[in-house]
């Protein structure tokens, strides 16, 4: 299976230095054929230790947004931007970025989801580079078949009572936005199988 190759070359990568400082490479998760991919930071301590992304605090409200938006954990998939610990919890380099990018591409090309949720600063850039997130927040943007939603990472919006409810509110319209795929799939269906005019 293609995502289980790509944990494995994630598991012995050297591309940066980050493996260096890390415990566990952490590839991410979840269901190969998810309709939902969320694209973190990178590992945390807990993560770091276990190998498995989201699994801290930041993690568990995490879960409790997927389910509170109709889905489970296990429906859906999860990735980070760098899939080594960056040391003391530090901010991804750019160069660090740039060095895991070739994964996430291929974990993206193998699910193949309909819509990606990027989760804080560093997966926006990937998709809306020099936006804010403030202003962009729970906004679709089409990028071919796919729907990029940008929100905050959990962890931001833990411990603040207004961010909270507003990525509370950004992940109920989840829902929306896979029926909205839906129907984009079955207007593509139809056009593919409408005749030729005037042939
Ligand atoms: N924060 C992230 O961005 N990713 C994780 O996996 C855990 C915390």
């Amino acid at each position: 299976m293609v995502l289980a190759e790509i944990a494995e070359e994630v598991k012995k990568c050297t591309l940066c230095e980050l493996f260096r400082t890390a415990t566990n490479a952490v590839p991410g998760e979840g269901n190969p054929e998810a309709r939902v991919m969320f694209i973190g930071e990178a590992p945390g301590w807990h993560e770091d230790k276990q190998g498995k992304p989201f699994v801290g605090n930041s993690g568990k409200f995490l879960t409790e947004l997927i389910e509170s938006a109709g889905l489970e954990r296990d429906d859906v998939f999860i990735t980070n931007i760098v899939k080594h610990r960056p040391p003391g919890n530090r901010d991804p380099l750019p160069d660090e970025i740039a060095a895991c990018a070739g994964y996430l591409e291929r974990q993206i090309a193998a699910i193949d989801p309909d819509v990606i949720v990027t989760l804080g600063r560093h997966s926006m850039n990937r998709y809306f580079p020099g936006e804010r997130i403030s202003k962009i927040h729970g906004k679709p943007k089409r990028f071919g078949t796919r729907l990029v939603v940008p929100m905050y990472h959990p962890a931001a919006a833990l411990h603040n009572g207004s961010l909270r409810s507003t990525i509370e509110d950004d992940f109920k319209q989840l829902p929306r936005f896979l029926a909205e795929q839906d129907t984009e799939r079955d207007k593509r269906r139809q056009e593919e199988e409408r005749p030729e005019q005037g042939t």
